[in-house]
């Protein structure tokens, strides 16, 4: 870099522009979980009465979180476990688990994206045939749970599946602005599009109407139960990618005078507009099922893969020109859940090339290839749908749950950085945070984090997940999390490149104007830590601690 003196250490990169930082935020916000999670988790918690414990989740933990998050990024400049260090030299593991959480779901996520890839072009001719569920498992997953580990590969599945890992990469491998930038700003209106136009076609399908009196009929009765709310929660965390670090990552490459809550607010009723409007089109969809073969919506209803890749191939074949709808809507899996996977593998990118000094290119080339292989070896396999289905039970209702109570609680009630964050969000922004944030943020989240990850422990240990056995359980599931807790602190006791600015700088305030304080106050964004992990050309770590 040109410009880099002593006095203004070579800059992070930056988005281009707001829109383009809130592009990326949505395209990792919407994915997988908005298309096939939200229509049935709101289904089986009491369908309309659901959007009460959904809203309430959203307005205490989603909204407070992502503005967490944002100004974590925003404030410490850094990816997560730099960013934590920045807060405190001890925490920065919990950077680095969030990093080792994000390492792992990216290799099980870019395999359903390939699945749906080849599903895209499989609507077509609809070669899944008469019977789409036994397709699923014998044909195309040749699936074979018996085994830990099966060691036999599926060609098709293994060829996508490294396509999607050398697209990825190279997106990632570019600066923010050409590579996570203009793909996003891409696809995400793209994906828009399709999906409206999906949602639109299934509302004209017969039996569309009970299939959305099936979804919103409220069950009034569920809002006693608390599982009920704490699938509200879980739903909220998963389908905002708060908590994740992804967030943190993100709102690091925003310049510096940047409207965090506001973008927040967008991001997240953009995210939860879109799943609402997936609810509808995928319950319009069940409900010309239940229709034309004459079962209740019920029976049909259902999550996750089984949806995506049983229930719907089924309707797609009863279903006049149903090839166009299978392609429009295996092409919506696919563009909401590839913005969604680069975004998890920028955590994890973001955190190496700090701590090693390396450039984005180098680091998304060599760890990505590291990922791809794993992901290949274990997703491309017969034994892919046990591996994928244990792993994400673990990292998802355990690992994220974990760091994201750990997350807020450390740095509320630790390292007392609670006043700090809300003045720095109030420094930059429209919307100002006060003690109901603090509220919902510090005390509220973390309870309801823990009540759901107790729940789940209990759970798991009251009997074998999903009937697996003890040996599959162990490695993917426990053995993942115990993979993320070494590695985590392994690379914490590790020292940052030279390159890496890891201290905090008085002094230095990332060039924000004074414009806007008041004379003789502080200004709030000084935390100085303008890092440059990527250029070599920055100054050195010798600052001076505050
Ligand atoms: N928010 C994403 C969704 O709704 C989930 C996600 C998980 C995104 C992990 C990135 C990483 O599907």
């Amino acid at each position: 870099m040109a410009n880099t003196t002593q006095k203004s250490p070579a800059k992070r990169e930056t988005f281009n522009s707001r829109l383009m930082f809130m592009m990326a935020a949505i395209g990792s916000a919407v994915g997988l979980g908005n298309i096939w999670r939200f229509p049935y988790v709101t289904y089986d918690n009491g369908g309309g009465a659901f959007l009460i414990p959904y809203l309430v989740a959203l307005l205490t933990a989603g909204i407070p979180i992502l503005w967490f998050d944002f100004a974590i990024g925003h404030r410490y400049r850094a990816s997560a476990p730099l960013a934590f260090r920045r807060m405190a030299r001890w925490a920065e593991p919990i950077g680095w688990f969030k990093a080792g959480v994000a390492f792992f779901i990216a290799i099980y996520y870019a395999a359903i994206l390939a699945w749906a890839g080849l599903y895209t072009v499989k609507s077509f001719n609809q070669a899944w045939g008469d019977d789409p569920e036994s397709y699923l498992m014998n044909d195309f997953l040749k699936m074979d749970s018996s085994s830990t580990f099966s060691g036999d590969f599926v060609l098709p599945i293994l060829v996508t599946l490294i396509a999607v890992w050398i697209f990825a990469i190279a997106v990632l491998a570019m600066n923010v602005n050409k590579g996570i930038g203009s793909l996003t700003l891409v696809f995400v209106p793209v994906l828009i599009i399709l999906f409206v136009i999906m949602v639109v076609r299934a509302l004209f399908l017969d039996g569309a109407l009970e299939g959305l009196n099936a979804f919103f009929t409220p069950d009034w009765s569920a809002l006693s139960n608390t599982s009920v709310w704490i699938a509200a929660y879980g739903q909220i965390f998963f389908s905002l990618s708060v908590g994740f670090g992804i967030m943190i990552t993100y709102a690091s490459y925003l310049k510096p005078r940047s409207n965090l809550t506001g973008t927040g607010m967008t991001t997240a009723f953009a995210n939860s507009s879109f799943e609402v409007l997936a609810g509808i089109g995928v319950f319009a969809t069940l409900g010309f099922m239940s229709v034309t073969s004459h079962v209740a919506v019920g029976d049909v209803a259902s999550g996750g893969i089984g949806l995506a890749f049983i229930a719907f191939p089924t309707i797609i074949n009863q279903m006049p020109m149903g090839a166009l709808f299978g392609v429009m809507f295996f092409g919506s899996l696919f563009l909401a859940g590839i913005t969604s996977l680069i975004s998890i593998m920028e955590v994890v990118f973001a955190a190496l090339s700090e701590k090693l000094g390396w450039n984005r290119a180098t680091t998304a080339i060599v760890f990505g290839t590291i990922m791809a292989v794993l992901s290949t070896v274990m997703f491309a396999s017969t034994s892919s749908l046990v591996i994928l289905d244990i792993m994400d039970k673990w990292t998802n209702n355990l690992g994220i749950v974990f760091c994201a109570a750990m997350a807020l609680l450390i740095v509320a009630w630790v390292t007392g950085r609670r006043n700090e964050i809300a003045q720095h969000l109030n420094a930059v922004s429209s919307i100002r945070v006060g003690r109901i944030w603090e509220f919902c943020a510090f005390i509220l989240t973390p309870v309801a984090l823990i009540i759901m990850m107790f729940n789940e422990i209990k759970s798991m240990l009251a009997e074998p997940y999903g009937g697996y056995s003890s040996a599959q359980l162990n490695l993917f599931g426990w053995g993942t999390l115990a993979v993320i807790v070494i590695a985590g602190i392994v690379l914490s006791a590790l020292p940052y490149s030279k390159k890496t600015i890891t201290d905090r700088i008085p002094g230095s305030d990332f060039g924000v104007p004074a414009k806007g304080r008041r004379k003789g106050e502080p200004n709030p964004l000084v935390v100085g830590a303008v890092s440059s992990s990527t250029d070599a050309t920055s100054t050195t770590s010798t600052t001076p601690r505050s």
